[in-house]
């Protein structure tokens, strides 16, 4: 962080006290693949490995196994006076799912509509100086290498407050603040540049670290460094001389698009240099910000010491309107920090950026957490309502199919197949958050008997007991109520409860209209549950 960091009260720890959804079941994902990676690399060429073409060893597929639970690998115990024999490869075993496998199936596939709602985007994330210092810039940049791996466009922006402070204490400098806002003189601009440089070689050699028993192995990324940012000075503002502490004036959008174009991870400093060839002091959340809104990027992310934005009563806000923050800004309540960073995101989201997010640098993968779970884990502060509840398109069919195919599989929905999906379109409406489709239902009308049928309700897992079951059953009957109909009935076999509490009554084959009538399915023995509209 730059000049504008004089103001750093602590907020407290209680980073992610907003969480509710699977944290833990994240951290065990995170820790299967990391074990995963580790026990592939680990493996060596010995018994039971052989080669590729190119010569690398690769393991046995029977030895490669993710810590089978100990239930799959048992072997009859030899007795002590039988010499033991070679054992069989315990091939059916293996191919049994453990639960640590079926996890990490389940939650891979789950982050998949994360990975497709941001495959091409761009994102901006911004880190303190305090998080190098903390030690944490490794795992950092294992997550945004992986983030560059999953095809998303990054732009990181660093700080530099704490190593400016110690490059002054150093040179036995005293730092001085006005207004939070730090006066860059001839020996503290030195000192910044000398930060900056060192925290650029830092991060730049951890982007090429690429051991192989590492998340980094096989990364092969490359970092873009340059003179992107035109600064100005702040000036003399109330007679006080910031002297080289700058402004960002303008940032140079074409160029580092093109860098990410070529797939390079653009990294910035916060330090921008005048047409005079003078350079300034900035502040790394202006550079960030500007940066976010000159290339109109998709997110903005600061990471910083702030878990992110608490409620009046200190329970951290996963969410916030720009209006709210706008307000929350105003009324001046915020802790100076807090205050800070939101003026900065607010600035970018006024600018043309939708999300922008704040999260905590001291949890563990909390860029991840944030990216990856419904309701992240600091606060993300968005331009529109982030949940929207609309009629599916044919962009929605993979998102559906993805979404129904668990429950199809296990008997709770009928298989439909992607074409018929594909064909009845738009009879379906969805619920999304934040462009990832989190539920669905379709109606089917049959018009003669003034009826409809409402099939494929379904919230993904993640999303569940938040109402939106209840929102996508309002909508169904909107549409049907729309259509001059009377009646909606669905088919049941496990979801009778959630339907009787919500007016449906039982009601038989015999009630259906005709056309349903001769497609029932009596080996299946759905329930029939009506509704008067
Ligand atoms: C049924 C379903 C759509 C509800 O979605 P949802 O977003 O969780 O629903 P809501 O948030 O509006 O309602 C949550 C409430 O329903 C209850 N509920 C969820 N599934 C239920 C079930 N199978 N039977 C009875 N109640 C159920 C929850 O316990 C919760 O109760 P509470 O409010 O008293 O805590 C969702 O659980 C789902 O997708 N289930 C699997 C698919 C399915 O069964 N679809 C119906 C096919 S006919």
């Amino acid at each position: 962080m730059g000049p504008g960091t004089g103001v750093r009260t602590a907020v407290g720890t209680a980073c992610g006290a907003g969480l509710r959804v699977g944290r833990g079941v994240v951290r065990t994902l995170a820790g299967i693949i990391i074990r995963a990676m580790n026990a592939r690399t680990a493996t060596t060429p010995t018994a039971g490995t052989h080669n590729d073409a190119a010569g690398d060893p690769l393991p046995d597929p029977a030895a490669d196994a993710l810590d089978p639970p100990a239930a799959t690998v048992a072997v009859p115990p030899t007795p002590a006076d039988v010499p033991s024999v070679p054992r069989a490869p315990a091939t059916p075993e293996r191919a049994a799912p453990g639960p640590d496998r079926q996890q990490f199936v389940d939650w891979l596939r789950a982050v998949a509509p994360y990975i497709h709602a941001f495959r091409g985007k761009t994102f901006v994330i911004a880190f303190g100086g305090e998080l190098v210092k903390a030690g944490m810039l490794n795992a950092l940049v294992n997550d945004v290498a992986l983030l560059h791996a999953m095809g998303m466009q990054i732009v990181l922006v660093h700080g530099s407050r704490p190593q400016v402070e110690e490059q002054l204490a150093l040179r036995q400098v005293e730092s001085r603040f006005v207004d939070g806002l730090r006066i860059t003189d001839n020996a503290a601009l030195e000192c910044a540049k000398e930060a900056s440089g060192e925290l650029r070689l830092d991060i730049e050699a951890a982007f090429s670290q690429g051991l192989p028993n590492t998340p980094m192995a096989g990364a092969q990324l490359s970092v873009v460094s340059g003179n992107f940012v035109t600064a100005r000075p702040v000036g003399i503002v109330e007679g006080t001389d910031y002297q080289h502490t700058g402004l960002v004036r303008k940032i140079d959008g074409d160029s580092v698009r093109m860098s990410l174009q070529h797939g390079k991870i653009v990294l910035l400093s916060p330090l921008g240099f005048s047409p005079t060839g003078q350079a300034f002091n900035l502040s790394m959340e202006d550079v960030a910000s500007a940066t976010a809104t000159a290339l109109k990027a998709d997110k903005l992310i600061f990471i910083t010491e702030v878990p992110g934005v608490l409620d009046p009563v200190g329970k951290l806000m996963p969410e916030m309107s720009l209006r709210t923050a706008v307000e929350r800004l105003q009324n001046n309540h915020l802790p100076p920090d807090v205050a800070y960073y939101l003026q900065h995101l607010v600035k970018a989201l006024k600018g043309g950026v939708p999300r922008a997010h704040l999260i905590p640098f001291d949890m563990d993968g909390s860029v991840l957490l944030e990216l990856f779970l419904h309701d992240g884990v600091g606060t993300m502060v968005s331009d529109t309502d982030l949940e929207s509840l609309r009629e599916a398109t044919l962009d929605d069919v993979g998102a559906i199919v993805q979404l129904i195919a668990p429950l199809e599989q296990d008997g709770t929905l009928v298989p439909r197949g992607r074409h018929l999906i594909e064909r009845d379109i738009a009879n379906f409406s969805v619920i999304e958050h934040d462009g990832v489709l989190f539920g669905c239902a379709a109606l089917y009308p049959y018009p003669r008997e003034g009826m409809a049928e409402m099939a494929c309700l379904t919230v993904s897992p993640e999303a569940q007991g938040t109402g939106d079951g209840e929102r996508l059953l309002k909508r169904i009957e909107r549409r049907a109520r729309a259509l001059g109909l009377e009646r909606l009935f669905v088919l049941t076999t496990r979801t009778e409860h959630w339907f009787l509490k919500r007016g449906f009554v039982r009601a038989s084959v015999d009630d259906l209209p005709e056309d349903k009538r001769k497609l029932y399915n009596w080996q299946r023995k759905s329930m029939v549950l009506m509704k008067k509209l």
